[in-house]
């Protein structure tokens, strides 16, 4: 049984194996936090990302799916890179949700990775209500792979709803 943690913070300073960036399908960067980690991570990243693009992921990365790259300047030794499904009030994208966690434990703990890093996937820019993206990353990283989940919280309220 993993380990669960939630903690208020930049995921960007984490000191843990995989850091999960909330991608999307392109896979060559945004705002929020995936603006956050290609611009501290360095361009390594990007450049790896490109690499994916240029071969296996030539149409882009699907919602729910996950890969990884190195972590470049990051503390963490790689970013697995998914992407959240945007929030729609008329179809539940919840199992969509679900699958981004499973899907970049999977990829961490082929990597090898003990320890992972969640930001709050869908929660930003995708405008997924809080309190409902909480309950279902938690439920989907119950029984993780690694030893360690931490959910990074960038704002008290995402604390807080994770958190209880
Ligand atoms: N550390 C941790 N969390 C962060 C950080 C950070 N440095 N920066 C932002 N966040 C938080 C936001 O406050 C939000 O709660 O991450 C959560 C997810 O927000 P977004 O980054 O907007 O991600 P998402 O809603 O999944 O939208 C994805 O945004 O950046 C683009 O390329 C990305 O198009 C994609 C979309």
């Amino acid at each position: 049984m993993a380990t669960i943690e939630y903690v208020l913070g930049d995921i960007t300073e984490q000191h843990v194996d995989v850091i999960v960036n909330a991608a999307n399908s392109s896979l060559l960067g945004g705002g929020g936090v995936d603006g956050a980690i290609h611009r501290k991570g360095g361009p390594e990243i990007l450049a790896e990302c490109r690499e994916l693009r240029a071969g296996h992921y030539g149409g882009g990365l699907k919602t729910g799916q996950a890969v990884a790259t190195t972590a470049g300047r990051l503390p963490a030794r790689w970013v697995v890179h998914t992407v959240g499904p945007v929030w729609s009030a008329s179809e539940d994208r919840s199992e969509l949700l679900a699958d981004c966690h499973r899907n970049s434990l999977r990829v961490a703990a082929e990597l090898g990775a003990a320890s992972v890093a969640f930001p709050a996937i869908s929660t930003g820019i995708y405008r997924w209500p809080v309190e409902s993206a909480a309950q279902i990353a938690r439920a989907a990283v119950a029984d993780a792979p690694v030893e360690l989940v931490r959910f990074v919280l960038f704002d008290r309220t995402a604390y807080e709803a994770y958190a209880r």
